[in-house]
């Protein structure tokens, strides 16, 4: 049976992404003899502009649910919507114009941009990649100084290779080439580990701001509760393979 009742359709038409019975293990040892099994039928909605913690131990999958999410793994099994769209469902050309909504930031600044080319160039070539028949590169690279503007970050900054950049500073530019895309889902996972932690509550609080702004829904994975407990609209944790909602503190 497949059918959806009203209110269910409803929900639906809401969310941004929509996970339901995700199924995920792995082969790993001698010879992929060994099994681990990381996502036990996992269900999660996330609506607009939305902050979603999701909080768990190391190896707990976190990274492959996000990855899960933006269809850069494949679940074993389970269903996956994007904008209320079954993923499984679309046609390419579809999957080709939704793709680019759905973003990730990294951990680690560092891994963000190739290391032997200017940022410029890093984000230029975003931008040839993003500009089609509705957004030309002269708009993209309009939209990319505004950012640069809100973000506090110095034109002169675009010459110079990432490793003359601060975390900090790499961080921000990765999230201005995720918003060059107009996402309105995002995957930051664990995006302010690597950073002291001053510039840790300043990233982590743009990146708040930004999902408001921008009318974003950001799943954001961290091991840092109070972190996600001043940061998000929910938060969820994900243990021995199944997620639930965790409290919120207070
Ligand atoms: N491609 C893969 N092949 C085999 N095992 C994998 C693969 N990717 C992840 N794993 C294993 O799956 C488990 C979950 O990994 P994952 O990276 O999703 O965890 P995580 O919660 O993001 O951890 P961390 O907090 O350390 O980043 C780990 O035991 C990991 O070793
Ligand atoms: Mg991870």
């Amino acid at each position: 049976m497949n059918e959806t009742g009203p209110l269910e359709q409803n929900n639906r038409a809401r969310e941004v992404l929509g996970i339901e019975g995700i199924c995920k293990s792995y082969a790993q040892g001698l010879f992929g003899r060994k099994k681990i099994v990381v996502l036990k039928d996992v269900r999660l909605s996330i609506e607009p502009c939305t902050v979603t913690g999701l909080f768990g131990p190391s190896g707990a999958g976190k990274t492959t649910l996000g990855d899960i999410a933006l269809g850069l793994r494949r679940p074993d099994r389970g269903r996956i919507s994007w904008l209320g769209r079954d993923v499984q469902g679309l046609s390419g050309e579809e999957k080709k114009a939704l793709r680019p909504r759905f973003q990730k930031l990294f951990q680690d600044p560092a891994l963000s941009f190739a290391p032997f080319l200017s940022l410029k160039q890093s984000l230029d070539d975003a931008i040839c990649f993003l500009s089609s028949g509705s957004r030309s590169s002269a708009q993209l690279q309009k939209r990319m100084d505004t950012l640069m503007r809100e973000m506090k970050l110095e034109r002169e900054l675009l010459e110079r290779t990432p490793d003359s950049l601060s975390g900090g500073e790499i961080q921000r530019f990765a999230l201005i080439r995720c918003l060059l895309a107009d996402p309105v889902f995002l995957v930051a996972d664990e995006p302010t580990s690597r950073l002291d932690p001053l510039v840790q509550a300043q990233v982590a609080r743009l990146i708040q701001k930004t999902a408001v702004q921008k009318n974003l829904a950001v799943l954001f994975i961290s091991h840092d509760l109070a972190l996600l407990q001043a940061l998000c609209t929910r938060i969820m944790s994900l243990e021995e393979g199944r997620v639930r909602l965790l409290q919120p503190k207070g």
